[in-house]
């Protein structure tokens, strides 16, 4: 695990939900339910909810994020969203490289040059890396690798402290009960752990946080976190439903 962090938990909307009301709604419900629950909760919501959303909250309990930026600060490039208007209306984090954007064609390239944007605008970063599908060779920890390597280019140390690292193995992805067995998922935080060494050095990697995304749910959650040595999860689907994700928070705290 890394180094003396809160437990982090990040809600990632996707996109939904499809009125500002229903937003507003599952955010009040997130909010009273983990008020006395020492756990970091994050939610990204879609980005034109975000500043109706920080007006619903006043303590430094819940923090909200974005699901992606723009690698460009500012100019002629059309229906892009910079770090710093993505920071004036309130979000503190951003996902960058969830598979569903690498999907639409996102590289390594592009993450890497989007972290570095982020970070340096002050954001906490939570850049997802996750294979498409295992094998019984194992070339699937090449590809996580190169993945690891790619996301991080150029990336400087000194922020290493504002990096998360969402595993998100895409085959778990909004799977319901197919999440990665914890045993595996400790496997892979030493592996992730190893190459983020390499990358940069043991005292700075041990800065950064490494979570787990992919059909978390109240059930699995617990022996994600006990067995599979994380800091934290990132959780799609169910964190549409207050209620069970404030039950996933409260294993967290656990
Ligand atoms: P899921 O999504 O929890 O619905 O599997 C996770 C994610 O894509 O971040």
């Amino acid at each position: 695990m890394a180094k003396k962090q809160r437990m982090i938990v990040v809600g990632n909307w996707k996109l939904n939900p499809p009125t500002l009301k229903e937003a507003e709604s599952i955010f009040t419900g997130i909010k009273n339910g983990i008020k006395d629950i020492d756990v970091k909760v994050v939610i990204c919501p879609p980005f034109v909810y975000l500043n109706e959303l920080r007006g619903l909250f006043t303590k430094e309990k819940i923090f909200l994020g974005s699901q992606d930026i723009s690698s460009e600060s500012k100019g002629a490039f059309t229906g892009e969203i910079s770090a710093e208007m993505l920071k004036n209306v309130g979000a503190t984090y951003t996902i960058i490289g969830h598979s569903e954007r690498r999907a639409k064609g996102e590289t390594d390239a592009d993450v890497a040059k989007k972290v570095a944007v982020a970070l340096k605008a002050g954001l906490t970063t939570i850049v997802c890396i996750g294979e498409k599908e295992r094998d019984e060779r194992g070339s699937y920890l090449g590809f996580l690798k190169e993945q690891i390597v790619g996301s991080l280019k150029g990336v400087p140390r000194k922020f290493a402290s504002n990096i998360i690292i969402a595993y998100e193995p895409v085959w778990a992805i909004g799977k319901g009960k197919e999440a990665v067995t914890a045993h595996d998922l400790h496997q892979m935080t030493i592996f992730i752990r190893k190459h983020l060494i390499d990358i940069y050095n043991t005292a700075a990697a041990s800065e950064i946080s490494i979570i787990y995304g992919g059909s978390v749910d109240e059930e699995n959650a617990e022996l994600l976190i006990a067995d599979g040595e994380v800091d934290g999860l990132l959780v799609g689907r169910e964190s549409l439903n207050p209620e069970n994700f404030v039950k996933i928070v409260k294993v967290v705290e656990k």
